[in-house]
């Protein structure tokens, strides 16, 4: 395992490595699901509805200039009124599951105290709405939208928000008891910390790196005490995080400094999660990649938490969306395909790397799921024909068979996403959706990779 550490760290440089695909199509293990995604702020619309509290991206979208087109969450791609619809587009185009996210501030709204019964209704229909179809829930808890009154008390930078959470996923657990889902706890604890707290360009925009690890550290300690409510609870279905990983790729004479990107972007999340500990190339004044005060991070972590973090689960999931480059100095490296997004540098194999690495590097690994995987349109207007997106999915899909054939354990992929929908600091200008949404009507169509992505369910298989 140790030594796939090495290899990776010399080996592409800014050469990407390449695979050609078969000429028969791959297929997927039986019993595979497939689905699409999305998350409650970016496609539910109606924030004030039904007791509904305010979150942090509520917050921040109202305030001039974060959001490149002003837009807000409302109405977004309205679908807490139109999820029936929504639900049935899915059975028309043959997908088998949903991943969505809970908005804490509706099922708590002040995001301690008080239970809003009318939003916990609400998932409740969207859960039967979904058994009904047969499609299977994958239900997301944390998707960023923090309640407004845990963010005045510090929010994810301190230790009191993990135990609120806690409460919150038992509620729901609890409300869904008898439904085999797929829970995942937090969403991307890493863009969070370093993008929310770390960084200003998300909610809650706190501009300091100590609180953004304090932030790395109480997500996932609240994933943890979430797993064990959970089991408490005994609730069916399984359960994990939703990490993003990323392969950092090392120019020539850059494995330093592409190891300790790598310990920040991804062994931080993984090691405390998989080993029971943080990595020490990944935070530290002098040889760690994030430039903070060691000790401080550690004094965090009280006896008992890495035990917590580390408890078994169900499952890992994966969202994968490209690579990194960097050369000797630190300098990040544009060496491999861009995207619209300025932040994804497009590179399948390194899905395929990434999931062989994770198998070879974690003795307790739980099987993987790919919770989210996907590629903006080229402009805000968006298109019906997105060749770029089949290219994206398909080419993602044959390395992540590729990865399957070598005995990977990977169970479920959800491609990112379902509709159009609010892309953060992006607003509306940003489409992510396979199903393209026309904002002044609210209406639905499939775009060419969603009829694609559909021969590929049917199939359980993806053709060259
Ligand atoms: C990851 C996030 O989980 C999701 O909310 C976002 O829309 C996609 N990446 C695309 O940026």
């Amino acid at each position: 395992a140790a030594c796939a550490d090495d290899d990776r760290a010399t080996l592409p440089g800014p050469t990407p490595t390449t695979w050609t695909a078969p000429a028969e199509p791959l297929r997927f293990p039986e019993g595979f699901v497939w689905g699409s995604a999305t998350s409650a702020f970016q496609v539910e619309g109606s924030t004030t509805a039904d007791g509904r509290g305010v979150s942090i991206w509520d917050t921040f979208a109202a305030q001039p200039g974060r959001i490149d087109d002003g837009s807000t969450g409302d109405p977004a791609a309205d679908q807490y009124r139109r999820w029936e619809s929504d639900l049935d587009l899915m059975v028309d185009l043959g997908l088998q599951a949903y991943r969505f996210s809970v908005a804490w501030p509706r099922v708590v709204p002040a995001g301690s105290g008080e239970v809003n019964q009318k939003g916990i209704d609400h998932y409740r229909r969207l859960v039967d709405g979904l058994l009904d179809r047969g499609l299977h829930p994958a239900i997301t808890l944390y998707h960023w939208d923090l309640p407004q009154p845990l963010q005045d008390a510090g929010g994810w930078a301190v230790r009191d928000t993990v135990d609120r959470f806690a409460e919150y996923a038992a509620v729901m657990f609890e409300a869904l008891r008898d439904v085999d889902a797929t829970w995942l706890t937090i969403n991307e604890p890493k863009t969070t910390a370093m993008v929310g707290y770390a960084g200003t360009e998300h909610a809650p925009a706190i501009g300091d790196l100590d609180a953004g690890l304090a932030a790395v550290h109480h997500q996932l300690l609240a994933h943890g005490k979430a797993v064990e409510a959970f089991r408490a609870v005994g609730g069916q279905g399984s359960i994990g995080i939703a990490l993003n990983l990323m392969p950092v790729y090392g120019a020539p004479g850059a494995e330093a400094a592409a190891s300790r990107l790598d310990a920040a972007e991804n062994r931080l999340y993984l090691d405390p999660l998989l080993r029971g500990e943080y990595p020490d190339e990944a935070i530290g004044s002098a040889a760690g990649q994030l430039n903070a005060d060691r000790a401080a991070f550690d004094a965090l972590v009280l006896p008992g938490d890495l035990a917590a973090i580390s408890a078994p689960c169900d499952l890992l999931a994966v969202q994968y969306y490209g690579v990194a480059g960097i050369d000797k100095n630190g300098t990040w490296l544009e060496v491999f395909p861009p995207s619209p997004a300025s932040w994804q540098q497009v590179h399948a194999e390194g899905l395929y790397e990434m999931l062989v690495r994770l198998t070879d590097d974690y003795a307790d690994l739980p099987p993987l799921i790919i919770s989210e995987n996907g590629i903006p349109d080229p402009d805000a207007q968006g298109q019906i024909e997105d060749p770029q997106r089949e290219e994206f999915l398909r080419t993602h899909l044959q390395q992540a068979a590729r990865a399957v054939a070598e005995g990977v354990d990977l169970r479920q992929y959800y491609a990112w996403s379902f509709l159009d929908n609010f892309e953060w600091a992006r607003g509306m200008t940003q489409r992510w959706g396979i199903v393209h949404v026309d904002y002044e009507t609210q209406r639905r169509t499939p775009k060419a990779s969603a009829q694609w992505y559909s021969g590929v369910v049917k199939a359980n298989a993806v053709a060259p």
